[in-house]
Order: structure tokens, then sequence, then C-alpha cells
């Protein structure tokens, strides 16, 4: 596409991106998803390739096509343990993690082998979620504890504001409890970010960098996040 000039700011570095949603089974035919369309995450992976980066992108469940450049490699992954698993395999060494997926954050807590199914005069089934593990916050963890994973983690937070706290501070929040260097945090509601191609994000930084705002669509918003990394890692 013509929005992504190539260029050289990241020449010579590698990159982890996780794109889409996950799915989280509740039996072999049934699953727990979101509306991610991973199109911010294919994005950011697009605008990271054509500055020069080698990006290995963890994709999700996608409305869109994984896409398909010399310097993408991509992973296919399902559940949030997937995901988990896949940083772990292939973020230690690189320079950068962007978690752009829509992860979830409760799974049913048993899946069954067979499908679950309905009897005449039975109760409908309650469906018992536990926690999954967060993928973001063990990276920062674990890269704390020696691993070496990359030097600059970046998340993203679809905040929702309320009377008392707007959604840019509930953002700044999360960057705190994260811990990771770069937050990119949009505002969602009914019809807000997921699915649309235009996004209005601000990036926060954890060294005390100005926050940056920005507006248009999401490949827009994908070269001004790869312009901060390429900075960070400078
Ligand atoms: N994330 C993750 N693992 C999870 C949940 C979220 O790695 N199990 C990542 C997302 O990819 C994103 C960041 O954490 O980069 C923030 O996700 P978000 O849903 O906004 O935050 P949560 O910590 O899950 O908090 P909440 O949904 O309650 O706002
Ligand atoms: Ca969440």
């Amino acid at each position: 596409v013509s929005e992504f000039h190539s260029g050289d700011q990241l020449a010579g570095k590698s990159v982890v991106i996780s794109a889409g949603g996950t799915r989280e089974a509740l039996d072999p035919v049934r699953y727990l998803g979101n509306r991610s369309s991973g199109k911010q995450g294919v994005a950011l992976a697009k605008a990271a390739a054509s500055q020069g980066a080698h990006v290995t992108l963890l994709a999700g469940a996608m409305d869109i096509q994984a896409p398909t450049h010399h310097n993408i490699t991509v992973v296919r992954i399902e559940s949030t343990q997937e995901l988990l698993d896949a940083v772990m395999q292939h973020a230690p060494h690189k320079d950068a993690l962007i978690m752009a997926a829509a992860v979830a954050d409760f799974r049913p807590a048993s899946v069954t082998n067979e499908k679950i199914k309905k009897e005449d005069d039975a109760a409908a089934p309650t469906i018992v979620l536990e926690q999954t593990e967060d993928v973001l916050r063990t990276s920062v963890e674990r890269r704390a504890t020696g691993q070496p994973l990359p030097r600059v983690i970046i998340g993203f937070a679809a905040e929702t504001g309320d009377e008392e706290i707007s959604p840019l501070e509930y953002g700044r929040a999360k960057l705190q409890r994260k811990g990771c260097e770069i937050l990119v945090v949009n505002e969602v509601g009914v019809g807000k970010v997921f699915g649309q191609d235009d996004n209005d994000v601000t990036i926060l930084f954890a060294n005390g960098r100005e926050e940056i705002s920005v507006q248009g669509s999401k490949d827009v918003v994908a070269k001004a996040i790869i312009e901060q990394l390429a900075l960070a890692l400078a």
C-alpha cells in the first residue's frame, strides 16, 4: 500500500508482533472469542517490515488475510496459551515485542472432548471461567528475571472512560501495572475501533517521554508507532 514508504528505520532489527483475537475452546466445535479484526497488528507488521525489520507475526483469528512479505514470517496461534508459548519461543533475543492482539482474559475452566449436547428437559449448562495468563505482563516479568526477552515491549490498551476517570487516565494506570516501555491507548465503545479502518490513539511512554496522539488510518497509526519504536531502539 502507498502508505508504506520503505525506509531503513528498523534495518537489522527483529520484531515480534501479535495480531488478531484469541479463541478459547469450550468443546471440539465451540470457542469463546472476540471481535478483533487483526487490522492494526497487520498494519504494524507491514510498517515494521517496510522499515527493514524482520517481523514474526503471531496471528490469531483475523478478518483479513495474513500479509505475504519477504520480511514477515507468519505463525498462527489460537488460544492465549498458544500465544504465550509462541512468544516464549520467538521473542527471545529479538529487539521488540508488540502485543497488538486482543487476548482473552478468561477461558472455560474445562474443555470437554465431546461436543456439549442439548437435551430436551435438561437445564442449559453453566460455563465456568478461569483467568488466562497475561502474556504481556509475563513477558515483562520474565525479562526482569534475566530471560533474554526484548528490550522494548509495547502493549495496547482498549479503554472506555466513565464519569470520574477518562480512558487516558485508565491507560496511564495500565502502563504502570504492565511495566512495559510503551502503551498505545485507544478509546473503545460500540462501533469504535474494532473492525474499523480508522483509529485514534495516544502513545504513552514509561520513561516520561511526552505522550503523542495520532489520528488516522490504522496504517498511519502503525507508521507512527514504528517510528517511536525505532527511536526507542536507536
Ligand atoms: N494482554 C495479554 N494477555 C492477556 C490479556 C491482555 O498479553 N491475557 C495484553 C494485550 O495484548 C494488550 C495489553 O495486554 O497489549 C492490554 O490489554 P487490555 O485488555 O487492555 O488490558 P488487561 O490487562 O487485560 O485489563 P482489562 O481488560 O481488564 O482492561
Ligand atoms: Ca483484557
